[in-house]
């Protein structure tokens, strides 16, 4: 099978020559540009005809990378790609994925609806998924989820030693506990409550038993910070040491990251699904692979093995 070839949406060049140098892949060149009155410019400048393509593009500030995404995607099959893939380590709109508002957008869905006509397949990293049980019921491509969680557990192995970690809420029980597992650590979980977009309470019994060890904080997705925030002011009154938090996807909005810093992080680490001074975690190999089979498996179905592949790795 020929290596598909990489085509970095913009802000995206780093990672996707990461990726193609794992994936023996080659990296295409997309011109993407605004016009004078806001509209997106895109031109594929590597020629794609007969060949698998995949679109690198990690969906933070989704309502800003879009459209151009979906133009790109369109246009490699307009130019003959054999097939098209998207690598998006993060994944956008995952959580409205329940109407908590009568009137509300469910947007998880309708994003799922509006990317999945564009792609023939969809590789992330651990998509927010709370209330459905896997990206199927949003996205009707074949799809591969990547799991933080080994990769973080060998961190925290390395870097920390004698920690206690720690998960915000419920939802993060599932990836808390295999870090924990994977790190030979205790872990302990939170409860959050969530009343506005930065108005988060968390309660926190029990902790100052754990006042000997390190306090790791671990969340999918550090947003606001609110969550981490609220958790790590029960350290401080606990008088346990200065929170480690790793997020597996830093999406740090607005102040968030100088936010968590000034209320006491001693450090914030994030997997470089976004590109920020904190990504320390590298999972481009893991979605090297992820993407390779996806990409592969294409490959066989359109050669006429026609079943449809759900792959986690
Ligand atoms: C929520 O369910 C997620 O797992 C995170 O806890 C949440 O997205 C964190 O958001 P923020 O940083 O805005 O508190």
């Amino acid at each position: 099978m020929t290596a598909p070839v990489l085509f970095p949406m913009p802000g995206n060049d780093a990672f996707c020559a990461h990726l193609a140098s794992l994936m023996h892949a080659r990296q295409g060149e997309l011109d993407y540009r605004r016009f004078p009155d806001g509209e997106s410019y895109v031109r594929l400048d590597t020629p794609v005809a007969g060949f698998d393509v995949a679109l690198i593009c990690t969906l933070n500030a989704p309502d800003e990378k879009t459209l151009a995404l979906l133009f790109a995607a369109r246009t490699a099959r307009e130019l003959g790609a054999r097939s098209v893939g998207l690598v998006a380590p993060y994944l956008a709109y995952m959580r409205q994925d329940k109407r908590f508002q009568a009137g509300e957008a469910l947007t998880s869905a309708q994003y799922g609806a509006l990317l999945s006509p564009a792609f023939d397949w969809l590789v992330t990293v651990d998509p927010h998924l709370h209330r459905h049980k896997s990206l199927d019921d949003l996205y009707s491509v074949p799809s591969a989820v990547v799991h933080a969680a080994p990769v973080i557990s060998e961190w925290v192995r390395e870097q920390l030693a004698h920690a206690v970690l720690i998960g915000p809420d419920s939802e993060s029980e599932q990836w808390v506990g295999q870090v924990a597992a994977g790190a030979g650590c205790p872990y302990l979980i939170l409860r959050k409550t969530r009343r506005g977009d930065r108005d988060v309470s968390v309660s926190a019994p029990e902790i100052k038993r754990w006042r000997d060890r390190v306090p790791v904080l671990i969340d999918d997705i550090i947003s606001t910070a609110r969550t981490m925030i609220a958790a790590a002011a029960h350290f401080k009154d606990a008088g346990m040491q200065a929170p480690v938090c790793i997020g597996v996807h830093g999406v740090f909005a607005g102040t968030a990251h100088a936010d968590l810093l000034a209320a006491g992080a001693a450090r914030v680490v994030t997997c470089n699904t976004i590109p920020h001074p904190t990504n320390a975690i590298d999972l481009a190999p893991a979605l090297a692979q992820a993407a390779a089979r996806m990409a592969s498996h294409t490959t066989q179905r359109s050669a006429g093995h026609s079943r449809r592949d759900g792959v986690t790795t």
